[in-house]
């Protein structure tokens, strides 16, 4: 495979890389293994992507770790991912550090096993003052629950007299989401050759520019991300407008 890294243009980063972590279980499949050692192993490419990433000058990066419709597989394997999120949180948080990562999550944290969010909030407080790159976990995450949220949250402003029904905005409504603190991601990268969102931060991804890699998960690696982001730099993000408007603005 060739070498990515220096066909990268520095100055033109996605500053927002979401990515879709698929293929764990059939990577394991194809090995022979239980679907949970994918899970595992899955772990050294999130560590992989991670410090890429940040090495690169990549702002933030979301990773879907857990999907709320996730909770309807069997109960071994929903067990087995939250003990492994517990250990890998715990056992790389002097990694972030020593790499200057802070850590976020957004999805419905407060529904996750009580040792799940405890490493979560503690992981998240250590690493608070870090300021190189954002790394955020989708947990528990839905997007429908995201925007069912944000709206429930408006109209009660609303109801309170707070806030003006005719002044909700895209600006507001957005700052109500999960990663209200975050630009909408540049560019999705979707594992394992599947190629659908599974309910995936639905509001943001109104204009991202999406990249869908045939490699499973655990064998995603650095060179893969800079191959997703050599691509992404090919693209003309156009915004509803004609090419000749990009390259001459009026
Ligand atoms: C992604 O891999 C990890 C999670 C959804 C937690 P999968 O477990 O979905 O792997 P496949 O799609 O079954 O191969
Ligand atoms: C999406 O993957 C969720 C995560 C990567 C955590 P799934 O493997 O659960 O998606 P579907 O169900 O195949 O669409
Ligand atoms: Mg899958």
């Amino acid at each position: 495979m060739q070498d990515f890294l220096s066909k990268i243009d520095k100055e033109r980063l996605p500053s927002h890389v979401a990515v879709i972590m698929d293929g764990n279980g059939r990577w394991a499949k194809e090995k022979n293994k239980p679907r949970v050692f994918g899970h595992k192993n899955g772990v050294t490419s999130v560590r992989e992507i991670s410090e890429a990433s940040a090495e690169l000058g990549i702002q933030y990066l979301t990773l879907y770790a857990f999907s709320t419709e996730n909770w309807n597989r069997p109960a071994a394997e929903v067990t087995a991912l939250m003990t492994l999120l517990v250990e890998t949180v715990r056992r790389e948080l002097k990694t972030l550090n020593k790499n200057n990562i802070r850590l976020n999550a957004i999805g419905d944290i407060d529904n996750l096993p009580k040792a799940t969010k405890r490493a979560l909030l503690a992981g998240i407080e250590e690493t608070r003052g870090n300021n190189r790159m954002t790394l955020t976990l989708a947990l528990n995450y839905s997007a429908r629950w995201e925007i069912l949220n944000a709206t429930q949250k408006i109209a009660t402003k609303v109801e309170n007299g707070q806030l003006a029904s005719q002044d909700i905005n895209e600006s507001i409504f957005a700052s109500h989401l999960e990663t209200h603190s975050m630009p909408d991601p540049a560019l999705l990268i979707r594992t394992s050759g599947e190629m659908r969102i599974s309910n995936y931060l639905l509001w943001q991804l109104a204009y991202t520019e999406l990249y869908f890699s045939p490699v499973y998960w655990p064998d995603f690696r650095k060179n893969h991300l800079y191959e997703a982001i050599v691509n992404f730099q090919t693209r003309e993000r156009r915004f509803g407008k004609t090419s000749e408007q990009l390259s001459s603005p009026a």
